[in-house]
């Protein structure tokens, strides 16, 4: 079954589980944000005590796709720091991972994460794949976003491009707007997209007409073909954002809709993850 529509939750609300990689990544915990239940691709928060080590010499049957949260964690001689990015394809090999005062990792599994052992079956690695290592951080911001050109209508972004995939032209970003950032006239197009559009909120608010107000924490697994928007945003923000499951280009409503801040909080979930949503923060008054 294709994985369901998650638009949003407050990773915060979810409870930390030591079971999930028990035997996968011992000592570790997991917060799971999205999963297909046929092939176990997923999106979840995974932390690493300090001192937390893997056994040497072993390599990965899927992909794995990482963003630092917080911490630092070490995966075959490269240390991650926070808000460094990596994309470690299947039998990428790693004969040591250890994190030394600890680490939440953001990670995306291509499938149910396995660990093979000696050398990686012939094929099973794709060099063109990897992304062994970008700091974040250390990046300039684009103001053209996703890559293309501005479209009219949308609220003016910008983004620092971590991966494109070579084959597929899946896109992995950093994504934020400024801070005072609504639609001119407070009124927009709603926009879809023919892929998977799925975020993590690393910063600052964004008010989204078709779901409420999310604060850092928030996250969402949008399906292809649902309409969303439109935004603004008081703070600013800075998004980890994919678009996976096709290429990212922008189909737009043939109306605008009308839009103000602080949209009502309308959660779409599972029925498994219902018990967790509760209403984002409230935004602290400053007055
Ligand atoms: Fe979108």
């Amino acid at each position: 079954m294709a994985r369901p529509h998650i638009e949003f939750i407050q990773a915060q609300a979810l409870p930390w589980d030591a079971s999930v990689y028990r035997d996968f990544r011992p000592g570790a915990d997991a917060k799971v944000l999205s999963l297909d239940s046929e092939d176990g691709e997923c999106s979840v928060l995974i932390r690493y005590p300090a001192g937390w080590k893997q056994d040497a010499g072993e390599h990965l049957l899927v992909h794995e796709e990482i963003f630092v949260l917080d911490g630092t964690i070490e995966i075959a001689g490269v240390e991650y720091g926070r808000h460094f990015y990596a994309y470690l394809p299947a039998g990428y090999p790693r004969p040591s991972a250890s994190s030394k005062d600890g680490a939440v990792v953001l990670t995306f599994f291509s499938a149910t994460p396995k660990a093979g052992r000696g050398k990686p079956a012939n094929g099973l690695y794709d060099d063109a794949l990897l992304v062994k290592c970008i700091d974040s951080l250390g990046m300039p911001w684009n103001d053209r976003p996703f890559d293309r050109e501005i479209d009219p209508g949308i609220v003016y972004g910008y983004n620092k491009t971590l991966r494109i995939d070579p084959y597929t032209g899946e896109l992995s970003n950093l994504f934020g707007t400024g801070a005072q950032t609504h639609p001119d006239g407070w009124a927009a197009k709603l926009e879809k997209h023919e892929c998977v559009e799925e975020m993590y909120l690393l910063t600052g608010d964004i008010h989204a007409g078709n779901c409420g107000v999310m604060q850092a924490g928030a996250y969402f697994w949008r399906p292809a073909d649902i309409y969303h928007g439109p935004y603004a945003s008081m703070a600013g923000y800075v998004s980890f954002f994919r678009c996976i499951h096709g290429k990212m280009f922008n189909i737009w409503s043939d109306h605008e809709v009308d839009f103000g801040w602080n949209p009502p909080y309308k959660p779409v979930v599972p029925t498994e993850m219902k018990k967790y949503v509760q209403e984002p923060m409230a935004q602290t008054p400053n007055f």
